[in-house]
C-alpha cells in the first residue's frame, strides 16, 4: 500500500486558514491561587494578599481614569498647567496599576482588568458624566486619593505581618509614595492666596 503523501498528512493537520470564533472554558478561576509556587509564600498568604492587591488595584484604575477624565475637561485661568498635570498623574497610575496587577499574577492569583469589574469593586465614589468646576475636581481626585492612602497603609501593615516583604515594599515604595507626592501637588491648588495683589496691601489701603 502507498505511503501517504506528507503533503496530504500535513494538509490534514495543519491550514492557513486562521482559526477564529474559538472558545474554551478558563484555566484558571478567579479569586483563586496556584497551588504551588516556589516563592515561599504560603497558599492562605497569597489568597488574602491578592484579594487585597485586586482592591487596591481597581481604585488605581478608576483613579488613573479620573487624572483623564480631568484632564480632558478642565477648564478656566488654570487650564493649560492642570491640562499638564492631570495627565502626568495619569500617566503614573498608569504604572502603578500595572505594578499592581502584575504582582497578582506573579503571587498566582488573578487580575481584574475590565471596566465592568472594576466599576464593581472600586470604593471610589462614581463621578457624573458632566464637566465639573477646578475645586471640584481636584476635592475629587484628592478623595480619591485619600481611599487609596488609607487602604495602602492597612495592607503594607497586613503584608508585613505574613511576611509577604514583596507586596509590602510594592504598596509603600510604589503606591504610597507616589499617591502622597500626587495629594501634595493637588492639594496646594486649593490654598486661596492671592495672585496679583497681596491681601495685607489691599487691606491698609482700604483702611
Ligand atoms: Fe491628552
Amino acid at each position: 500500500m502507498p505511503k501517504k503523501s506528507s503533503f496530504n498528512e500535513r494538509q490534514s493537520n495543519i491550514s492557513a486558514q486562521p482559526r477564529i470564533h474559538q472558545s474554551a472554558p478558563p484555566i484558571q478561576a478567579y479569586g483563586t491561587v496556584s497551588h504551588a509556587l516556589p516563592l515561599v509564600l504560603e497558599e492562605p498568604v497569597r489568597l488574602e494578599m491578592t484579594e487585597q492587591l485586586n482592591l487596591l488595584l481597581a481604585d488605581s484604575m478608576t483613579l488613573r481614569d479620573l487624572y483623564k477624565k480631568s484632564h480632558w475637561q478642565v477648564a478656566g485661568p488654570t487650564f493649560y498647567q492642570l491640562h499638564l498635570l492631570f495627565d502626568k498623574h495619569f500617566s503614573e497610575q498608569v504604572e502603578i496599576v500595572d505594578l499592581i496587577g502584575e504582582r497578582i499574577q506573579l503571587l498566582g492569583g488573578v487580575s481584574l482588568a475590565m471596566a465592568h469589574d472594576i466599576a464593581e469593586t472600586t470604593r471610589i465614589p462614581r463621578p457624573p458624566r458632566d464637566r465639573e468646576e477646578v475645586p471640584v475636581q481636584i476635592s475629587r481626585l484628592l478623595d480619591a486619593h485619600q481611599i487609596i492612602i488609607g487602604h495602602c497603609r492597612e495592607l503594607a501593615e497586613r503584608a508585613n505581618v505574613l511576611g509577604d516583604a514583596g507586596t509590602n515594599d510594592l504598596v509603600v515604595s510604589d503606591v504610597l509614595r507616589t499617591n502622597e507626592l500626587q495629594v501634595w501637588f493637588l492639594s496646594e491648588h486649593l490654598v486661596k492666596v492671592p495672585l496679583a495683589v497681596a491681601e495685607d496691601s489691599e487691606m491698609r489701603k482700604a483702611g
